[in-house]
């Protein structure tokens, strides 16, 4: 099984998601080899779970949720809420690190919360001095160098990275940094990789398509 999961970022408005999820459905054919995880800003998680719902191998993440359980945090978006709404969450994701100072103490709290309220985590490690959390059901691999710089890793560093932190045999290990239809196959061909985190390459639906093995 391979994870192919669309990271949008801070992008998109309501008609550019709608236009996405249209492009992307007349392209995509259901692969039982491929769990495609669509990962947008909260506002769009509502609707896109009702576009994908009997697709069975489409699922949708939020790409944060917070440390606080509930209660009067204005503008956070709690597990609770999320729980029953999306599978899976995106956690300490480099951007998270870098521009709201997540820390170990702080995605730790994430994790737990997820894991109460059953949404499975995919955790973000820039290198191996991140915490590899045990609990989480993905750990994502990406390198600040290439994250959105066409520096893509080699299959080499990315597996070496891995074997560093003895995970779990059970926890799925993804990369992420310059995904692209160029270096793609590269990474799916590695049976040590369980799937890819993608950002700018996700942002066009004809771009994504291209990255998934199609039967
Ligand atoms: P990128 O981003 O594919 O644009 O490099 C990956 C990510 O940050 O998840």
């Amino acid at each position: 099984m391979k994870y192919f999961v669309a990271n949008w970022k801070a992008n998109k408005n309501v008609n550019e998601m709608r236009h996405w999820l249209e492009e992307f459905l007349k392209g995509y054919r259901e692969n039982e080899d491929v769990i495609v995880i669509i990962a947008p800003p909260f506002p769009f998680l509502q609707e896109i779970v009702g576009i994908v719902k009997n697709l069975k191998n489409v699922k949708v993440a939020a790409q944060d949720l917070s440390s606080f359980e509930e209660g009067s945090y204005t503008g956070e978006v709690t597990a609770k809420s999320l729980r029953g709404l999306v599978d899976y969450a995106i956690v300490g994701h480099s951007e998270r690190r870098k521009y709201f100072n997540e820390n170990d103490e702080i995605i730790e709290k994430k994790i737990n919360l997820a894991n109460k309220y059953q949404i499975k985590t995919i955790l973000c490690i820039r290198n191996k001095d991140d915490k590899a959390f045990s609990d989480t059901e993905m750990i994502a691999y990406e390198p600040v160098e290439a994250i959105g710089t066409g520096n893509n890793a080699s299959v080499d560093d990315v597996l070496g990275l891995k074997k560093s932190l003895s995970l779990n045999p059970t926890t799925k290990f993804l990369y992420g940094g310059s995904v692209k239809a160029e270096n793609v196959s590269e990474y799916i061909r590695s049976d040590e990789i369980d799937g890819l985190l993608i950002g700018g390459a996700s942002l066009d639906p004809a771009d994504f398509l291209k990255l998934i093995p199609q039967l």
